[in-house]
């Protein structure tokens, strides 16, 4: 019986699918490639000297993705893929309920119809909105403020009502803080299209001489020394809590929510600093007006996933760093390197 990875190419997927074959896991992989480079499967291979039983499938394409689970005996599924990109999801939002809905809505029919009822949901903070206190608990009050967490949060809502309508099914929605860093390897890694808007990607093209300096988005946030905290988390962390999550979902049926995160909060200029201390670079920045939408504080109390899950970040944000200017080092154009 195999695991079906949906988005298995991309930065959380890769990951996840090393740390799944490491655990001896039986996989299918399906990717569209509308984010990620098909070379991944080769680095996967390099690293776990397993190459992963993959189709090239859009989930829109339903008669497409049906073809795999008639030539697969899928068990379980962990749905990494949909369209991410928060500005973009402002700019596009039909095409982002489209692809990230549609999608899922084509994969949890199938999942059913081949008796498959069993899914671990890639989610993210950002259905928490701007909260008013943290840590933030899984309790808290939910909302968004673009398309793209919309989709998130109207996907979560989606597979509880799948639930409440069949409860064969076993649902593990995972919300993600901030994944960042890389495999040891250097081999597997975040790769951005064009200039990237999180952190830590610009961050490495800064040290690798790629990017002239970091734009700080604001110091007038109402945190230690006023730019924006977030709970960064080791992708390889990430990755392990997802094993966590389908031995879960293989055992008992149910909705539950996790929040997979460190617990700590860290400032832009924390990771500035961590990031000079670990790797020897020096990162230039400069303060700039705040980017829109963003908040002051966003970092989790991991409290339940540790008592449920039985899982725990690991990884400290030096390591954090190390494996992230590793994998730039290592690939200064990504796949394309
Ligand atoms: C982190 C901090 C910025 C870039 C986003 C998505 C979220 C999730 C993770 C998918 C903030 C500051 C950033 C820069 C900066 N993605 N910053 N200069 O915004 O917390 O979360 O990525 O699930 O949905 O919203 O992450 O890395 O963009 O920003 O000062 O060039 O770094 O203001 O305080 P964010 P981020």
């Amino acid at each position: 019986m195999s695991i079906l990875i949906t988005g298995g190419t991309g930065f959380i997927g890769s990951h996840t699918i090393v740390e799944l074959l490491a655990a001896g896991r039986e996989l299918v992989v399906v990717d569209n490639f509308c984010n990620s480079k098909p070379c991944v499967l080769d680095r996967i291979e390099q690293i776990t000297g397993k190459r992963v039983k993959f189709y090239e499938v859009d989930l829109l394409d339903y008669d497409g993705l049906e073809k795999v689970f008639q030539e697969n005996e899928i068990d379980s599924c962990i749905h990494f893929a949909g369209l991410k990109a928060v500005g973009e999801s402002c700019a596009q939002p039909l095409r982002y309920y489209h692809n990230n809905l549609t999608g899922t809505f084509n994969l949890c029919a199938l999942l059913s119809k081949y008796g498959a009822k069993r899914i671990v949901f890639s989610s993210s903070a950002t259905v928490y909105g701007n909260p008013a206190s943290v840590p933030i608990r899984e309790d808290f009050p939910l909302s968004t403020t673009n398309p793209y967490g919309e989709t998130k949060l109207m996907i979560e809502r989606i597979l509880k009502d799948i639930y409440e309508a069949d409860h064969e099914w076993s649902v593990s929605i995972l919300r993600y803080f901030n994944p960042i860093g890389a495999h040891s390897s250097g081999l597997i890694g975040e790769d951005p299209q064009g200039i990237p808007n999180n952190l830590l990607p610009y961050i490495t093209q800064v040290a690798s001489g790629k990017r002239e300096f970091l734009s700080v988005f604001g110091n007038d946030y109402n945190t230690h020394d006023g730019t924006g905290v977030r709970d960064y988390i080791h992708v390889v962390d990430l990755a392990r809590a997802h094993l966590k999550a389908i031995e879960l979902a293989e055992t008992v049926t149910g909705v539950d929510y996790f929040n997979i995160g460190t617990g700590t909060g860290y400032s832009v200029l924390d990771i500035v600093n961590a990031y000079e201390k670990a790797t020897g670079k020096k990162i230039p920045y400069k303060i700039t007006p705040r980017r829109p939408g963003d908040i002051d504080m966003c970092y989790a109390d991991p409290t339940k996933a540790y008592e449920k899950l039985g899982w725990r970040a690991q990884y400290g944000i030096e390591e954090m760093c190390r494996d992230a200017n590793n994998w730039q080092m290592k690939n200064p154009n990504g796949y394309d390197s």
